[in-house]
């Protein structure tokens, strides 16, 4: 199956989740979850308002007619889809590829149900193959550029990148990430990092996978 037929068929699995009438619920970023949206009609009877995790999945939420709201205007979540980077087998992640860490990091940790959606290539064993992003005040890039040296890892300036919280982004490649909530805490103590893409403290509660025949594996 080609990758966005595997992307649409775990987005589908998700609909599953939304099991309830007048939910407010938490929508990611990516490209998984822009398959989520575009078959996010089928359920809009259960879906009272949306919290969305950038400006690009706000537009596309309200393309489909969708009330999207401000955190601040809601209470928790019920439910939060969004994909990642990279899973590992006990459902901590990389998230921010897309440069939505920290709103996705926020939306997260207010919401009861975390579903993460991926395609089996997220799989690892060991977090750390993927860049590990971290968003950054402008003024502490090079600092905390600096600092993750000291801890092993080799920061690239994602260059030209503008957050939506107007931030900037250094991917901190050659981690090899054997304590996710420790590397998730030491990371986030820097002065000058909004917040990195590590979600191990605030993981994902199931990860649905689609596997290369198209089949979906619940983890
Ligand atoms: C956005 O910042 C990311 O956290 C995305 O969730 C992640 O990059 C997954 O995107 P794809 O579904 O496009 O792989």
């Amino acid at each position: 199956m080609n990758p966005e037929q595997l992307k649409q068929n775990v987005a589908q699995a998700a609909l599953a989740y939304f099991n309830d009438y007048d939910m407010v619920v938490g929508i990611g970023t990516g490209s998984t979850v822009n398959q989520l949206i575009d078959l996010l009609p089928q359920v809009k009877n259960r879906i009272e308002a949306v919290v969305s995790s950038s400006e690009e999945s706000t537009q596309r939420l309200e393309s489909h007619g969708f009330n999207v709201k401000e955190l601040n205007q809601t209470g928790d979540l019920s439910l939060y889809i969004d994909g990642a980077d990279e899973c590992d087998a006990h459902n901590r992640l990389i998230k921010g590829g897309g440069g939505a860490l920290t709103r996705e990091k926020i939306i997260a940790a207010a919401s009861k149900q975390f579903i993460c959606i991926v395609d089996a290539s997220k799989q690892v064993d060991v977090l750390g193959k993927f860049p590990l992003p971290i968003e950054v005040l402008p003024m502490a890039r090079s600092f905390v550029a600096r600092q993750m040296v000291k801890l092993g890892g080799q920061p690239i300036y994602r260059e030209g990148f503008i957050t939506d919280n107007g931030n900037q982004i250094i991917d901190i490649h050659n981690l090899k990430i054997l304590d996710p909530v420790e590397l998730e805490n030491t990371i986030n103590q820097i002065p000058g990092v909004v917040t990195n893409g590590l979600f191990a403290q605030r993981k994902a509660d199931v990860t649905l996978i689609a596997q290369r025949d198209g089949s979906i594996v619940k983890q």
